[in-house]
């Protein structure tokens, strides 16, 4: 394991994280000693769309994967239309790979639920709901335990602090399907039909849950909120590019000597980002990476000096998503781990729209047979025709995500399909795991 250097540390910009480490840190006690609702006294003194533009001068961007500017989406929300408007917190983290929601509603839960009493009340939302995924219990359980916290000490429920202000906040647990994560077909399942995404238009802003205006943000983006009240747009836009503004929580898993989050400015790059979590695993080379979970493009070595923030990501060829960056070494298989992201886009594919429903069956199918020795010059052709039939032809974004490790695979590492085609690597998969494949 490597030291990083100081000029490298000094790349950490801890803020959301900040708390983290603190004795109990996800009790009120210690949210509060350490700055924790003095936001929200803060937020409730202003004027709800004073608070709405707060947000739109600091640059925040969605930190759900699209990075949609969140001060916008609020702006759409209509006002004075009798309607009752809500506010949904994505807390379904799918995504392979990504590992910052979690970690953030289990360490500091007080974050995520003052950010929603805020942001509610810039929306004139009275109702809120976090929508979390069914498998993290332990998260589910820190955040009920915040809401209550925060209840009786007067910051949820009627009247929060004297203001007039009235904000009942629900904690959902869903049934654990990635496509839940999808912000419409989440809006489905948290009404209690089956979770699959809706047409839009009419957008969320409009027609969201029960067909009334919702903001759907994701955990990151609204624990982010009582920082800016607090620090300032000024303050916020201090960290990272003057487009992808604030600090990021990136999560590195794989090869590397110390996987975890590491919250930085946005636009860190990927060496610093290994050079903080203590280098490679001995032994190990880095061959290739996603910088947003699986359904970025693959970058390679070549790319360990693009910084990571939205554009630069973009002209690199793949997408900054939800800066989950998966680094995978000489000895792994970009042909093995496509297969096995695929199998995961398979299986969770919701069956609504027809070039993911079928195109993720067959692509599946056209791996095992490579992986076992038995594919043909042809079925990379086919892989190919196949992501071009899925691609920006399915109902939402699962689908096109579906195909963005197979193409950037193929792009970089050709060689490696064919060496599995002609025989040169010996087969990865037995002639029973075959079944369905020809
Ligand atoms: C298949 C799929 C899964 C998704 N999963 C998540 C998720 O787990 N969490 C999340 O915040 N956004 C997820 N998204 C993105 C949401 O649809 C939406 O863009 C996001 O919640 C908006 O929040 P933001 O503007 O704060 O980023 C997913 C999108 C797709 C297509
Ligand atoms: S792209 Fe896939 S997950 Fe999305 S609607 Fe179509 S079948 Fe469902």
């Amino acid at each position: 394991m490597t030291t990083p250097r100081p000029e490298t540390l000094a790349k950490l910009t801890p803020v959301l994280t900040k708390r983290w480490l603190s004795p109990d840190a996800w009790r009120i006690g210690t949210y509060e000693r350490l700055d924790g609702y003095a936001a929200l006294r803060k937020a409730l003194k202003a004027h709800p769309d004073d608070l709405i533009q707060l947000i739109k001068d600091s640059g925040l961007r969605g930190r759900g994967g699209a990075g949609f500017p969140t001060g916008l989406k609020w702006g759409f929300i209509p006002q004075g239309d009798g309607k009752p408007h809500y506010l949904v917190v994505n807390a379904d983290e799918g995504e392979p790979g990504t590992c910052k929601d979690l970690p953030l509603m289990t360490h500091d839960p007080h974050s995520l639920v003052e950010g929603v009493i805020i942001a509610s009340y810039a929306i004139r939302a009275a109702r809120a709901y976090i929508y979390i995924r069914g498998e993290a219990v332990h998260a589910a359980r820190r955040l009920r335990n915040a809401v209550q916290e925060a209840q009786a000490k007067g910051y949820l429920g009627r009247n929060i602090l004297g203001s007039g202000f009235d904000l009942e906040l629900v904690v959902h647990s869903g049934a654990g399907a990635y496509i839940c994560g999808e912000e419409t077909a989440l809006l489905d399942s948290l009404e209690g039909f089956r979770g699959q995404p809706r047409l839009r238009p009419p957008f969320p802003a409009t027609h969201g849950l029960y067909a009334s205006p919702t903001v759907v943000n994701n955990v990151g983006t609204i624990a982010s909120v009582p920082y800016i009240v607090l620090g300032g747009p000024e303050w916020w836009k201090t960290m990272g590019t003057e487009k992808s503004a604030g600090p990021m929580i990136y999560s590195l898993s794989g090869r590397i000597a110390n996987p975890g989050q590491y919250e930085c400015s946005m636009g860190v790059t990927l060496r610093e980002l290994v050079e903080l979590a203590g280098g490679m695993q001995p032994g190990h080379n880095l061959r290739f990476w996603t910088p947003g979970g699986s359904s970025t493009p693959l970058l390679t070595a070549e790319h360990l000096d693009v910084p990571l923030d939205f554009e630069s990501v973009a002209a690199a060829g793949s997408i900054l998503g939800t800066t989950a960056t998966q680094i995978f070494s000489d000895q792994d298989c970009p042909v093995y781990a496509t297969y096995r992201w695929l199998e995961f886009y398979h299986h969770e594919s919701c069956g609504k729209c027809t070039p993911c429903r079928e195109g993720n069956y067959w692509m599946v199918r056209v791996y095992r047979r490579i992986l076992a020795g038995q594919g043909t010059h042809e079925d990379l052709d086919t892989l190919l025709d196949t992501c071009d039939n899925i691609l920006g032809r399915s109902f939402c974004g699962l689908g096109d995500g579906a195909t963005s490790s197979v193409t950037s695979s193929l792009k970089y590492f050709k060689q490696d399909y064919l060496d599995y085609i002609e025989g040169r690597t010996a087969p990865k998969l037995s002639d029973k795991q075959l079944v369905g494949a020809h």
